[in-house]
């Protein structure tokens, strides 16, 4: 699919598939969605921008790459998206956090916004919207609305497991977001759940159900 990069290393699908088992406890499911989340943040980070910086080792000087540019922005779509955002936040201690509460309504299955925080110049940041679930691409859609409200230009969405349908309406709404996913999933059943899934992630990633 055009736009979609599934990250498919081994230890992705692999801890993946132990978060899909219904028998898979809250703490085991908390403790591999940190782990994938550093494996998918090392892939949705591929291609950043290194500039050459000139640096004093203890032997001699020398140039090395560091990351151009200011820092990195992390948005958290809530609350399901916080499980994502720790193991990233491990492998960029420096990155900015961008926290976007949006749920869904269980009826009409649009999103319903309720906070939105985001650091200073958006427009000169690359920011990564994090959801672990791509399902009917409403909430997501409308996160990203509000960012590029905020001024940002340069976005990627990055999920743990995405539906077909919520792909299509997502791009359609923002076509120039490259979408990240472990993942994409047979289809969307009548209540908006992705099948197979793995049931609802803020419930089972904080033991709420
Ligand atoms: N949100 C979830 O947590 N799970 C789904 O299957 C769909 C949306």
């Amino acid at each position: 699919m055009d736009g979609v990069t599934v990250i498919d290393h081994p230890l992705v699908q692999h801890k993946l598939t132990i978060m899909r088992k219904k028998e898979t406890s809250t703490a085991g499911f908390r403790r591999l969605l940190r782990e994938i989340s550093t494996l998918l943040c090392y892939e949705v980070t591929r291609d950043l921008e290194l500039t050459m910086e000139r640096i004093e080792t203890p032997m001699m000087e020398t140039d090395a790459p560091i990351l151009e540019g200011k820092k990195l922005v992390f948005a958290s779509i809530l609350r399901a998206g916080n499980g994502l955002l720790e193991g990233m936040l491990e492998l960029v201690p420096s990155a900015r956090v961008s926290h976007i509460g949006v749920y869904r309504d269980h009826e009409t299955l649009q999103p319903v916004e309720y906070y939105f925080k985001a650091p200073e110049s958006l427009s000169e940041r690359l920011v990564i919207v994090v959801d672990p679930m791509l399902a009917t691409g409403n909430s997501s859609i409308a996160a990203i609305d509000k960012l590029k409200e905020r001024g940002a230009k340069n976005i990627r969405f990055l999920c743990l497991l995405a539906a077909p349908e919520g792909i299509l309406n997502f791009q359609s709404a923002h076509p120039d977001v490259a979408i990240f996913t472990a993942a994409i999933d047979s289809h969307l059943n009548e209540k908006g759940y992705i099948m197979p899934g793995l049931g609802d992630a803020g419930d089972r990633m904080y033991g709420t159900k």
